[in-house]
């Protein structure tokens, strides 16, 4: 039957009727094993039974009453993320572009109340992905996501990607901030050197500006640490999380330091649906079993094991895949053959990925993914690639 939706996803025909784990099944009962997560979002695998718990207790309990009251599960959660960041107060909204919207108008309104309106400016570099509202379209400027909706460059100015001069030179009277993801998600699993990150905080503190992260994709432990900016020794002024922090459940956060969290008075900004109790009860629970016992140390020993193979990989098909890229289970496989066509054939083998720019291959499995499913993608990429000209 004609699907009633908007035709802004295509036509994808693949669906799933249940998952556990790793794995994702059809209605007709095929297995499918996920390296994808729902695109870093099902950080725990799918149904894990925490955060089956957390949401149906709640569930039970109460959905939803508005920010007009206090929200215990929500106050706890913000005070966890703060506890374990740079961060001094946390704003919660339902996706990782509110966040990122959130993280804009902090920045604007922090100039407005310094008493410098005309500090309006922010600047994103090249091949960045932000979200897809107004404001993130136009701090990446990827005209197929621009293309008919801005009106002019809306406030925003573009770098190339990891050039310190071009910053340097951008930076004008009317700069605000500056906004960049520590490792490039959409863009092709690119990791920002770290001398480039110190090289963006000493222009903030040189010219007053405020440094935003963008941890949507590579934040909550993806990157191997609960956050990626914590392996860099570079704090930002703001950093926005979304995707893994809910495990599946919508929620957004924007976490700030006080200097520049204390613009938004009483009414400046505000969600309906941000950080409400089901998504509270959800967020808390994923940070219980990330920062459980040995959640980290196994994390990271899968990472290094799956990056090893997948060095292994591309020293055995040289003529198909060019590196690895990435960090901890934020991995890219850049390719020398098509990555749309490599991933189209490792669905017909029963294993999800997803594309990345750079002609890269996305792999995003469950935070604790086992050997015994790493070494199934292993099997079946390995597998894919010897008997590609068939293909
Ligand atoms: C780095 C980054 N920022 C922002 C977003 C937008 O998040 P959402 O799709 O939840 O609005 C994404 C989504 O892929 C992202 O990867």
């Amino acid at each position: 039957m004609k699907s009633a939706l908007m035709t802004n996803y295509g036509s994808p025909e693949l669906e799933f009727d249940h998952g556990r784990g790793s794995y994702l099944y059809t209605a007709g009962g095929e297995e499918y094993l996920d390296f994808a997560m729902g695109i870093a979002v099902n950080c725990l695998g799918h149904c894990h039974p925490t955060l089956v718990r957390a949401l149906t207790e709640q569930a039970g309990k109460l959905w939803h009453t508005s920010n007009l009251y206090r929200i215990g599960q929500t106050e706890r959660l913000a005070r966890r993320l703060v506890d374990l960041t740079f961060a001094d107060r946390a704003f919660f909204c339902n996706s990782g572009t509110e966040a990122v919207e959130a993280g804009f108008k902090i920045i604007r309104r922090y100039h407005h109340a310094k008493g410098n309106p005309q500090r309006k400016r922010i600047i994103a570099v090249s091949e960045a992905f932000h979200g897809r509202t107004l404001a993130p379209i136009a701090a990446a400027a990827n005209p197929l996501h621009t293309e008919g909706f801005l009106v002019g460059d809306a406030g925003f100015d573009q770098v190339p990607f990891g050039d310190p001069d071009a910053i340097a030179a951008a930076i004008s009277d009317t700069t605000a901030g500056i906004v960049i993801e520590p490792i490039q998600g959409e863009g092709g699993i690119r990791l920002v050197p770290q001398s480039y990150l110190e090289h963006l905080r000493q222009l903030c503190d040189q010219h007053g500006l405020v440094l935003m992260f963008d941890e949507v994709q590579c934040g909550l432990a993806r990157s191997g640490t609960l956050y990626a900016y914590q392996q860099t020794g570079v704090s930002p002024d703001i950093l926005v999380s979304a995707k893994g922090l809910g495990g599946g459940f919508p929620i957004g956060a924007c976490l700030a330091t006080e200097q520049v969290a204390s613009v938004m008075v009483a009414g400046s900004h505000g969600s309906t649906f941000g950080g409400n109790p089901l998504a509270g009860a959800v967020g808390n629970a994923v940070l219980d079993e990330v920062t459980g016992p040995g959640f980290m140390d196994s994390l990271n020993d899968n990472a290094r094991y799956l990056r090893e193979q997948l060095q292994g990989l591309v020293a055995s098909h040289p003529d198909k895949l060019e590196k690895i890229t990435g960090a901890g289970l934020m991995i890219g496989v850049k390719c020398r053959i098509n990555n749309g066509e490599l991933i189209a054939e490792l669905t017909r083998r029963k294993m999800l990925t997803v594309k990345a720019g750079g002609n890269s291959l996305r792999l995003l499995p469950a935070l604790n993914v086992n050997r015994r499913e790493i070494d199934q993608a292993l099997q079946i990429l390995d597998s894919a690639l010897r008997n590609w000209q068939t293909a």
